[in-house]
């Protein structure tokens, strides 16, 4: 690069702020690939919900809502009842606010704990977050997290509308480790549909629901969990890899996000109680989705008043775990927020190998690190 200024003197630098400058807004949305390493189809959504757990400390800032209630142990089908705690909610973000990796705040992996505990009476202390928001209607969910290592909980990704509507990734923890598999785990993707909630909330009957079995123990490191929502369909991901495809009863509603960690005891489901108290951590939650807010439908229709793919941002593809311990963990902890890094305007028609590709010009263009970038070229100060 510098060798690129000694010979074309300040032009390229100035390139480089103009282009930074321009960086627009996604104004005609987000788009997803339906199928990653198929063709070139892609859903467009409109909103973009992205909270980074690895340095927020404010849930409400991030519009998140820590949730208080319990259900006793008749109501929750189990031995015992579950009680949902605030306090059960505890954010620990780095120490270092520059870094994706190192030390946190209360020691142990950084990231939103998500705490079950050992029972108290007959109740089983649990944590539940949900988006303030009601309106969420197909899109794509993204979560960065790393389950419990304590048999007997329960750790779920979700969708929410009602007892027949709700998409689901849940997490067992007695399902990790086994000793026929001892490196590998399981994650249970539930759709909860009508036909579910008449055979009392057992999806299991269904095509509705699969176990399927992932090539690495959920509770080892963090991983990226993912589904993908659009009319009549529903696909499941981990590290981008697609894990399964649902096609019948999908929902069709407006609801809500939600992440919890829980136990009641059953030993058809959660398991348990835990034996321990034990966090699930979730390093960040990425929301591109669709809104039947009529305030927020106007908003879009004013950003993007004819739909133009060149004003649509690709959302990238998150292949490696997310996972700040390994020993590149400050590279590969560092994922892409559009809410932090302010993409340029780029088309979303692109094949899977384009991902990349893209990935390298956003972070080139971004505007924060362009302006770095601008430093160490041009040695410019200011
Ligand atoms: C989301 O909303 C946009 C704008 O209305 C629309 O073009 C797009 O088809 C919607 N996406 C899905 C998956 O329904
Ligand atoms: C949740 O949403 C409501 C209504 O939009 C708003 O009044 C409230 O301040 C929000 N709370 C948080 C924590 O964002
Ligand atoms: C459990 O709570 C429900 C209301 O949430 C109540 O109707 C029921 O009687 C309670 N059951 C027991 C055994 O306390
Ligand atoms: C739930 O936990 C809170 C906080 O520890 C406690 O005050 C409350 O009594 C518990 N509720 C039940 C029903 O056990
Ligand atoms: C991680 O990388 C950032 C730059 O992205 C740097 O500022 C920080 O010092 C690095 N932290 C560690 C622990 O290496
Ligand atoms: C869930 O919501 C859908 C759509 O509004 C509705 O048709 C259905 O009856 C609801 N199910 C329950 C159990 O409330
Ligand atoms: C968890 O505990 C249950 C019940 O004791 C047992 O069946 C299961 O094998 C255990 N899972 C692991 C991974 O040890
Ligand atoms: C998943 O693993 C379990 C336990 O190791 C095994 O019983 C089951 O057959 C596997 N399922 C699939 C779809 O391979
Ligand atoms: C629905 O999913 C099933 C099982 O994954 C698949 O065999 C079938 O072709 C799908 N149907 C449609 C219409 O996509």
């Amino acid at each position: 690069m510098w060798a690129l200024t000694k010979a074309f003197g300040i032009w390229p630098c100035l390139f480089i702020a103009f282009a930074a400058s321009v960086s627009a807004v996604c104004e005609c949305g987000f788009s997803v690939a339906v199928d990653p390493v198929g063709d070139s189809s892609f859903s467009v959504f409109t909103e973009l919900f992205e909270t980074d757990f690895l340095h927020s400390t404010n849930l409400a800032d991030a519009h998140w809502l820590r949730q208080q209630y319990s259900v006793n142990s008749s109501d929750s089908r189990g031995p015992y009842g579950k009680n949902f705690t605030t306090s059960d909610v505890v954010t620990n973000p780095l120490k270092d606010p520059y870094s994706w990796a190192g030390d946190s705040i209360h020691g142990g992996d950084a990231g939103l704990q998500l705490w079950a505990r050992e029972p108290i009476n007959s109740m089983i202390p649990a944590a539940e977050i949900s988006a303030n928001r009601t309106d969420i209607l197909y899109g794509s969910f993204r979560v960065g997290m790393k389950m419990s290592k304590v048999n007997g909980t329960c750790g779920a990704f979700f969708w929410f509308r009602n007892d027949s509507q709700e998409i689901d990734m849940e997490f067992l923890s007695s399902e990790f480790h086994l000793p026929s598999n001892p490196n590998t785990g399981a994650v249970n993707l539930v759709v909860q549909t009508p036909a579910s909630l008449q055979a009392g909330y057992d999806a299991s009957g269904t095509p509705d629901f699969v176990e399927s079995n992932l090539t690495f123990s959920p509770d080892t490191a963090f991983h990226e969990y993912r589904f993908d929502w659009s009319p009549g369909r529903v696909a499941f991901y981990a590290d981008s890899y697609c894990l399964h495809i649902m096609n019948v009863s999908i929902p069709n509603s407006p609801g809500d996000l939600v992440l919890n960690h829980w136990s009641n005891g059953d030993p058809k489901w959660s398991g348990g109680p835990p034996a321990a108290d034990t966090a699930v951590t979730v390093s960040y939650v990425k929301a591109y989705f669709n809104s039947t807010d009529p305030a927020k439908q106007a908003d879009y229709r004013k950003r993007c008043p004819t739909y133009n793919v060149k004003k649509t941002c690709a959302v990238p593809e998150q292949r490696d775990p997310p996972d700040p311990a390994g020993p590149n963990g400050n590279e590969t902890a560092k994922t892409y927020f559009f809410s932090l890094d302010h993409p340029p305007a780029t088309s979303g028609c692109r094949a899977h190998g384009m991902g990349v590709a893209f990935a390298v010009l956003v972070v080139v263009l971004s505007t924060v690190r362009a302006v770095r970038l601008l430093r160490w070229v041009c040695g410019i100060a200011w």
